[in-house]
This record gives structure tokens, sequence and C-alpha cells, in this order.
């Protein structure tokens, strides 16, 4: 019998999850059926939508979230063994599961495992992060909705993180002046030195609207807005006429049990005439496979620079998902098993 080791949660969130809120425990895994295969994890990602979507966890399931597993014994056609699956199982070592033609259609919110393309060279763990659904929420919201022109300026806040790292590197590529908005002064380096951010500031000891006004004294064109709460704020009363936000995640109210309430806004959209839109990368799903390939283009070509914080250890997991919360991570946080 094959056993399976998993992270379970032990009782839901209050604020900022604590390793108290998991357990680990073991289950034995059933035969491999026709259309099933087991699988090994290699990575888990900790992402926060993990935190934000708390319907999603019952106290007792398997923490749910992405990893990228080795298959090891397979009865499903176009899953080899030896080949690697992307694949939202949660945080569990291994896994049998369906991914035959009959699987059930999964939510709106979850992807169906995919085959990892041929990597070459490359680390696995990208299959989590730029070449993953982190790239695509980069890729898909900045091009298809903002579509960006060259000489427009471009405010992506969370800005060194999985997400927010990669937008501003494509709107570089897009001819863009670019300005991030990070929590320290070592994730402000980073950008400006080595991703090429034109102008980049630590959120915690400078204000936003002044640092905008330094920056872009004619307003921002696009936003791309990881964070939400009062850095959104200021940069939202700084576009220019006709700006463009997309909206992708609210990180900073993610914590809060009351709904935030828009302060102060309505007026600065009428007046600039400003498009906001809110954005699932689930949306893309058909489109899936354009954006990771241009992504990996990208990374061949050393036009896109990636990060990872990598914690080592299964039962580390949850450590890194806080840390990754408290912002201890630079490009992409995840576990290696
Ligand atoms: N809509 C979608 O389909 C979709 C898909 C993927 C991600 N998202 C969202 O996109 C955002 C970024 O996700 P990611 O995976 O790239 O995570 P990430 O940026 O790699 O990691 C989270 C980062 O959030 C920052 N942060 C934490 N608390 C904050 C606060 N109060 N104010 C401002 N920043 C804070 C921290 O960086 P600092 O050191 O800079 O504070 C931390 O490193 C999240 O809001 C996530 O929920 C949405």
């Amino acid at each position: 019998m094959v056993k399976a080791r998993k992270i379970v949660l032990v009782r839901h969130f209050e604020g900022q999850p604590r390793t108290e809120d998991f357990r680990i425990e073991e289950e034995d895994l059933p035969p491999v059926k026709d259309g099933q295969i087991l699988a090994e994890a290699v990575y888990f990602s900790v992402d926060p939508f993990q935190k934000s979507h708390t319907a999603m966890h019952n106290v007792g399931d398997t923490f749910y979230g992405a990893q990228v597993a080795r298959i090891v014994e397979s009865r499903a056609p176009g899953f080899p063994v030896g080949r690697h699956v992307v694949a939202y199982w949660g945080w569990r070592d291994r896994t049998v599961a369906d991914v035959g033609s009959g699987r059930p259609e999964p939510p709106l919110y979850v992807s169906p495992p995919r085959l990892v393309p041929h990597l070459g060279d490359l680390p696995l763990s990208l299959s989590l992060g730029v070449l993953g659904m982190p790239g695509n929420s980069a890729y898909f919201p900045l091009l298809d909705i903002c579509k960006p022109k060259p000489g427009e300026v471009v405010a992506v806040t969370g800005a060194a993180g999985a997400v927010g790292s990669v937008v501003g590197q494509i709107a570089r590529i897009k001819g863009c002046t670019v300005i991030g908005f990070a929590g320290s002064d070592a994730k402000v380096k980073w950008l400006k030195e080595d991703l090429g951010f034109h102008h980049a500031f630590n959120y915690k000891k400078t204000d936003v609207s002044t640092a905008l006004k330094q920056a872009a004294p004619d307003g921002v064109d696009l936003y791309f807005d990881n964070v939400g709460g009062d850095i959104s704020t200021a940069v939202m009363s700084n576009m220019r006429y006709r700006g463009r936000i997309v909206v992708i995640g609210a990180i900073s109210q993610y914590n809060d049990l009351e709904q935030q309430k828009l302060v102060n806004l309505p007026f600065t959209f009428l007046a600039q005439q400003l498009r906001l839109e809110g954005c699932a990368v689930a949306r893309y799903h058909d489109r899936w496979e354009e954006g990771i390939s241009q992504l990996t283009k990208w990374v061949r070509e050393g036009k896109i620079k990636y990060r990872e914080t990598v914690t080592k250890g299964f039962e580390n997991t949850p450590r890194a998902f806080i840390g990754m919360l408290r912002g201890e991570n630079f490009g992409k946080a995840v576990v290696k098993l």
C-alpha cells in the first residue's frame, strides 16, 4: 500500500495564518485505476490566494494549493511515467488522481492537471512561477486588458513578487516606463538594478503619491493592482486621462474581516475617464499555452529574469506560506520537497 503525507487545516485562520493552524497526517492511497496516475510532488507552490479563498478550505481537509509532481505510475494516455504535471491537489506528497477525459469539470478557479512542457535546462519549479499561473496572471491581464503602448507609464504594486516582477518586465519589453512599489529597500534595488524597472519605491518608507508625482509628473497610464488598500487608492488618484487599471489582487486586505470601502475615487474616475477591470487568470484557460510559450521565449532570450525563494522540506510548507504573506519572498515562493 502506497502512503501519502498531507498537510491539513486544523482551524480557520484568525488574521495571519500560524503554523499551529496546520497538522501533518498520513493516509493510504488507493490503487491506480484506468484514467488515473500516481504522482509524487517535487515542489509545492505557496500563493496569496490560499489565504484569500477561505471558502476553499474545510477544517480537516488537505490544504488546497498547486504543486508540480512527477508521474510514477500511469493508466492515463498522454500522461507517461517520468513526465511532470502541475495540479491543484493541495499540500500532499503523493496523489492518485483522474487525469483522463472523464475527469470532473473543475470549478472556475481550478486548473485541470496540466502536463509540464519540456523545459530543457530551465528549473522545473518555474512551472509554478514565471512559466505557470503567476506568469500568465501577469501576461494576460497586462497585454489583453491594459494593452500597453510604447511610451506609456505603467505602475505595478507587489512589484517584487511572482506576478509583479513579470508585469514590470513585460511592460519594459513593450517600451513602457515602469514604476514598481515593493516592501523593502533590497527589493527596490533588485527591481532597478536587475529587472530594469525605471523607478522603484519602498512603499513602507515612501509616500506613494509623492513618489508618483516625482516619477510620473503627467500621471500613470496603466496601473496593475496586486495589493489593493491605501497604496492603490494613491496610485488611482494619480492616473492620466483615460488611464486603464486592472485589479488582480488585494493582498493588503486579505486579513481584514470587514470589507474595505473605496474612498474618494468615483470623482477621479469621472474626471479622468478611467477604466477599471478585475481579472481572474482562470478566464484565460483556453489561451494558457500561448502565455506560457511567449514567457518561455522571453526567459530563454534573457528578456525576463526570474528569482525564486525556495524553502526546503515538506514540513516547512506552512512556514513558507506565512513568510510569503509577510513579504519574505523575492519573486516566486516555492517549497522543494
Ligand atoms: N486574479 C488572479 O487570477 C490572481 C492570480 C495570481 C495572483 N493574484 C494576486 O496577485 C497578487 C500577487 O500574487 P503573487 O503570487 O505574485 O504573490 P507575491 O507578490 O509573490 O507575494 C506576496 C507579496 O505581497 C506583498 N504584501 C504582503 N502584504 C502586503 C500589504 N499589506 N501591502 C502590500 N503588499 C503586501 C509582499 O511583498 P512586499 O514585500 O512588497 O510587501 C509579498 O511578498 C496577490 O494579491 C494575489 O492574490 C491574483
